[in-house]
């Protein structure tokens, strides 16, 4: 009989959303009046741009004629793409990125977890906790862990507790890491990094020879001009870091897919023999075997994300979902809760109210509100007693929610 990868097996029951489907699926079958306001997976509401829908309606047209019709695109992403991010994205920033050095993608998902076909078995991996569970959950399926200790937490991994005690940014750790992940704006915590703590984790990296894995999202939601947008900001960070980004939360591309990750080719790491191998090249090779490249059609979607109306278009739908993270916010702390977050990212993190644990908020919340969040237990041990809360939604349901979480908490 054939075997399977056993690794599966230490997997934790369900990935967190799915399994929060789940319950809010059984409570909804056994309460048929409710009116359930999702405010748990970060998934995005709003319409996409017009000028993006307005490129893939063109490029739909050229696929329909043989003189423009497109069969497989470069599996790196179509250059006009590429050298449209490297402009706007990185360069306009004094980032030094290169078109060549980005990858057009289906996911910085995906991405984050794809990534650990190039890198060693034998990496030690540091994660924050809490901590996005696809960076765990990849790193389990490819062996790299030992099974979960009674508070879930996988042996191997060297988790760093983020915490209101360290303003959600984790203290470096003190012994060698090889591969790290960081994901400012953070989720879930919705926290930043200062420039600062970037510089320390950059040394940190060029001293060990480490490399950081930085996700980068949520990017397009900072508000505060001295945040650094991009790890290539910080100075040495082309020597040590992996940048993923993505459509999906900035013009709405969840469901259209388009992300990329940038891949420096001054980056190397250590292969068996002793050498230094570039990991652009092991990225592009990876790339150009296993994937067949983002469709045409989206890309030009994404294309037009840098147009002036793109831009435009993109920034009144961040406005709009950071307009809803205030109102939580604001709302939250009225009735009396503990905030974090929310101010240069669409999550906003919430202390529990005493004697609550996550799941037994998630559960009142869902019974007595009928508002679903995400307990912060979900996204590791150190997010027991928090939760979090997604700004992704229509006004109406953020203000219904708020109104029905402010009733319940205030009195
Ligand atoms: C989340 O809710 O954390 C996000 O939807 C995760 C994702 O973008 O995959």
């Amino acid at each position: 009989m054939a075997t399977i990868n056993d690794n599966y097996l230490k997997l934790k029951a369900g990935y967190l959303f799915p399994e929060i489907a789940r319950r809010v699926n059984a409570f909804a079958e056994a309460n048929p009046n409710a009116e359930i306001i999702r405010l748990g997976i970060g998934d995005v509401t709003e319409p996409l741009p017009e000028a993006c829908r307005m490129a893939m309606i063109d490029a739909v047209e050229e696929m329909g004629h043989r003189t423009t019709f497109k069969g497989y695109g470069p599996e790196q992403g179509y250059a006009w793409l590429r050298e449209k991010i490297a402009a706007n994205d990185f360069q306009a920033w004094g980032c030094e990125v290169d078109a060549s050095e980005i990858f057009i993608s289906d996911g910085s998902k995906c991405d984050c977890g794809n990534i650990l076909d190039i890198f060693g078995d034998d990496n030690t991996i540091a994660v924050t906790d809490p901590v996005y569970p696809v960076y765990v959950d990849t790193n389990v399926m490819a062996g790299h862990t030992g099974d979960t200790n009674d508070k879930g937490e996988y042996g191997g991994l060297v988790y760093l507790p983020i915490t209101a005690d360290n303003h959600f940014t984790a203290t470096l750790p003190t012994e060698k890491v090889d591969l790290i992940y960081l994901c400012f704006p953070n989720n879930p915590t919705g926290a930043v990094a200062t420039r600062e703590h970037l510089q320390a984790w950059v040394d940190y990296a060029r001293s060990h020879g480490s490399i950081i894995f930085f996700d980068a999202a949520y990017e397009a939601f900072i508000t505060e001009p001295a945040i650094p947008r991009s790890i290539y900001e910080i100075a040495g960070a082309r020597e040590c870091a992996i940048e993923f980004r993505s459509f999906s939360k900035n013009a709405g591309f969840t469901g259209t897919r388009c992300a990329f990750t940038v891949v420096p080719k001054t980056l190397t790491a250590k292969a068996a023999d002793g050498s230094e191998v570039e990991l652009w090249k092991l990225w592009n090779r990876r790339q150009s075997t296993k994937f067949n490249g983002v469709s045409y059609i989206v890309q030009r979607g994404a294309e037009a994300v840098y147009s002036s109306a793109g831009q435009a278009q993109t920034k009144s739908l961040i406005s709009f979902y950071m307009e809803n993270a205030r109102i939580i916010r604001e709302q939250l702390t009225a009735a009396g809760l503990a905030v974090y977050g929310g101010v240069n990212a669409p999550y906003v993190w919430v202390k529990t109210p005493a004697g609550l644990s996550s799941w037994d908020f998630f559960d009142k919340l869902l019974s007595t509100c009928n508002v679903v969040g995400t307990p912060g237990s979900g996204f590791g041990a150190a997010g027991e007693g928090y939760f979090r809360i997604s700004a992704f939604n229509s006004r109406k349901n953020v203000e219904a929610a708020m109104q029905r979480i402010t009733a319940t908490f205030k009195a």
